[in-house]
């Protein structure tokens, strides 16, 4: 077929919006206003230039876009280095433990400016009651005591804590456009599609490139360092919700495998991209289970009131999956709940009506009433969709239970799952543990591409940092993507390609799509191109079906991944012939571009993994069990832009903290 370039011939030019600054953060979530908060304290008095780039609105955009219920990363009386143990136990033995250590040390900063924010977090009353974050208490950093949900997890009245972050964030945006004269630092609504390599400096980052979703306008930014925050990848696997439900997933619908697809055609190292997680959660809805289970102390049990963790089920999973069955982490209990699913046990229920008559021994009719408030609010305050749910199938939780459910895999690094990429570590915490040396190059969380740092999601090997750790993180990559931006005071980033052949290149959809849209009389069906919907309804099906979704019990092998690695390869030729009707489609373009990439990734790692490492989340049949032996070892993989080669390769392990 005749490759399609676009020359503007049918499809509107847009205007070209050219912008140079020194930093350029790109997402606007949790990892991204962390570091521009702290970007600002170290760039402003050398009027060093800061400017950050969302896709959507900063107030309320990634993963916290609904609120939370709770922060599930602050260490308060806990030692780092436990931090470091739980995170390894539940990751299936295998992190990056200088990073984690690194920010557990770290989060709790982020966390009392949280709260000095206005974000109210619960507190234990001196005689060991519950209060909300609505009554009168010490501050954390005043040594008020938080509620603990579980031993790392603490709660707050979080619907509007992204709002109070993102107000952090732009007011230090604002500080340092006073401090620098630029008139403008923040871009919303404008979606990146590609990074740039200079093209003096091998090897090095020196821009990045987007459109606006709501205005005809490609941005080219050209920047000396780049803060990655732009989250993981939802909507890759066929969701379990259908037709008009497919809106509804766990992951934030907006966060497309940006994060990975930037970093990997730019030619950064990846680490354990066959990582993937898969919640567990009340059906339909995706309403969280965390509080549930550690602050409600509900159980999950089968039909039939058995608890699917124990007896055979333990038993057969200690035989495959020993050292690591035992410490019962997420991956593994998913795992034994999928048993108890395959042999015909479910529907599996929370038992929210035991756990609240259980409580309710202790209290009088008002606490009564307060807890039940305290029920719905887990909801209402981050997954109102649940409380839909709840609403809708008349299930009140004191007296009904709920149905929980896997569901489809999500590829992300800063929840219970470490997909992302390989960085540079804390100088200090290297020295101190013996870690490899080569883990070290210089600037903590910079990628193997020189001035490309990777913070929240995309940082990999380094799951369990949530919301906080997120936050945390963007502002550690700040810093040192600082401290890389004075060392190398006089580089300036050299882009020759013409602004018009970068805004050809994205708006080629539109092009194809008014090239040839009367073709046919129905323009979604047409043999010179594909809609983004049909593309992506492709991508998850071949996805799904050959590496592990939920329509094979998240089961592949050998085979099957290489049959559907064959078939990718087709839908990548066919989605270079995309067709965008507007912006809004264009987007939606990109954004299955930019999934590909993500999925292509994952994929490529499963299939150099010969174990099934994360059983639960997904299966090698042909290697079913765990082999320490031979795969207690980080898996990294790298795309090379200059030859369009992608290998991947075994990393040493190091386990740094003893048992
Ligand atoms: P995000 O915060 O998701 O931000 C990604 C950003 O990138 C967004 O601003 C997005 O608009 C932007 N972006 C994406 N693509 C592009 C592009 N191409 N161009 C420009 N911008 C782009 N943590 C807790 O502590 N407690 C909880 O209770 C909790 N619950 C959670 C519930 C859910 C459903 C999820 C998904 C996560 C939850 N977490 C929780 C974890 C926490 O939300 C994440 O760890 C954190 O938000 C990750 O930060 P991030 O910066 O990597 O990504
Ligand atoms: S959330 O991001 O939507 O809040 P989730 O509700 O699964 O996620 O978990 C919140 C926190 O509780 C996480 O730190 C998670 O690891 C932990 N958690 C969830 N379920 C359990 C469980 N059954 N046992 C121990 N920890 C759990």
């Amino acid at each position: 077929m005749e490759k399609e370039s676009c020359t503007f011939s049918y499809c509107q030019k847009p205007a070209i919006v050219e912008h140079e600054t020194d930093v350029l953060i790109i997402g606007g979530g949790m990892s991204a206003c962390g570091s521009a908060f702290e970007a600002a304290r170290w760039a402003n008095p050398q009027k060093i230039r800061i400017t950050m780039v969302d896709k959507a609105a900063t107030d309320r955009s990634g993963a916290v876009a609904m609120g939370l219920s709770a922060i599930n990363t602050y260490m308060g009386e806990n030692d780092p280095a436990d931090y470091v143990k739980y995170v390894r136990a539940d990751l299936m033995g295998i992190t990056r433990e200088d990073l984690v250590y690194d920010l557990g040390r770290h989060v709790d900063d982020s966390v009392h400016l949280f709260e000095e924010w206005g974000l109210p977090i619960w507190k234990k009353a001196p005689d060991g009651h519950t209060m909300d974050g609505a009554q009168e208490a010490p501050k954390l950093s005043e040594g008020g005591k938080p509620v603990r949900s579980g031993k790392w997890q603490i709660m707050i009245n979080g619907e509007s804590y992204k709002v109070l972050v993102a107000e952090a964030a732009k007011a230090a945006l604002k500080e340092n456009r006073e401090a620098t004269g630029v008139a403008e630092n923040h871009f919303e609504r404008v979606f990146i599609v590609k990074l740039i390599l200079d093209e003096k400096v091998p090897n090095r980052i020196a821009g990045a490139v987007g459109f606006s979703v709501r205005e005809n306008k490609v941005y080219i930014f050209k920047a000396k360092t780049i803060l990655l925050g732009s989250g993981g990848a939802v909507n890759v696997f066929r969701p379990r919700s259908t037709q008009e439900g497919q809106g509804r997933a766990w992951y934030p619908v907006w966060n497309s495998g940006s994060g990975y697809a930037l970093g990997i055609q730019a030619g950064a190292e990846l680490t354990m991209m066959e990582n993937r997680f898969v919640p567990a959660r009340f059906k339909d809805g995706y309403g969280p289970v965390g509080a549930w289970f550690l602050f409600f102390k509900a159980k999950a049990t089968n039909a039939y009131g058995e608890d699917y963790c124990t007896g055979e089920n333990f038993e057969a999973t200690k035989k495959l999956y020993s050292p690591y069955a035992e410490k019962m982490g997420t991956a593994i209990r998913n795992h034994m709940m999928m048993m108890d699913m395959k042999a015909g046990k479910g529907p599996i229920l929370m038992r929210t009506h035991d756990a609240m008559a259980e409580l309710a021994k202790t209290m009088d009719a008002k606490q009564i009433k307060h807890l039940e408030a305290e029920a719905w609010e887990d909801f209402l305050d981050m997954c109102i969709g649940q409380a839909g749910v709840w609403a809708g199938m008349n299930i009140e939780p004191d007296k009904t239970p709920s149905e929980i459910m896997p569901t489809e895999p999500y590829l992300l690094g800063s929840h219970a799952g470490c997909a992302g990429f390989w960085t540079s570590g804390p100088a200090d915490v290297i020295e101190a543990t013996g870690a490899p040396k080569e883990w070290d190059w210089g600037y903590n969380r910079m990628s193997t591409v020189s001035g490309l740092f990777m913070m929240g999601d995309i940082c990999g090997a380094s799951g369990h940092k949530f919301s906080s750790g997120s936050h945390a993180e963007g502002r550690i990559a700040a810093k040192s993507g600082l401290a890389f931006i004075l060392d190398n005071k006089d580089f300036k980033p050299t882009v020759t390609k013409s602004a018009d052949d970068l805004a050809a290149e994205i708006y080629m959809p539109f092009e194809i799509y008014e090239r040839y849209k009367t073709y046919t009389t129905a323009p979604e069906v047409n043999p010179n191109y594909i809609k983004p919907k049909m593309l992506q309804a492709r991508m998850q099906k071949i996805a799904d079906e050959y590496f592990g979704g939920v329509g094979t019990w998240y089961m592949t092998s050998k085979t099957l991944l290489e049959e559907g690695l064959k078939q990718l390869a087709l839908l990548k030729e066919d989605a270079a012939k995309t067709g965008a009707k507007d912006l809004h489609e264009l987007m939606r373009a990109w954004e299955n571009y930019h999934r590909i990439w993500s999925i292509e990734a994952h994929a490529r790692h499963i299939q150099f993994r010969e174990e099934s490492r994360y059983p639960g989340y997904y299966y090698r049949g042909d290697f079913l069990a765990i082999n320490d032996k031979d795969w207690k070892c980080f898996v990294n993989s790298k795309y090379d832009p200059a030859t369009g080669d992608w290998k991947c390769f075994k990393k040493e392990y190091k386990q740094l903290i003893p048992d």
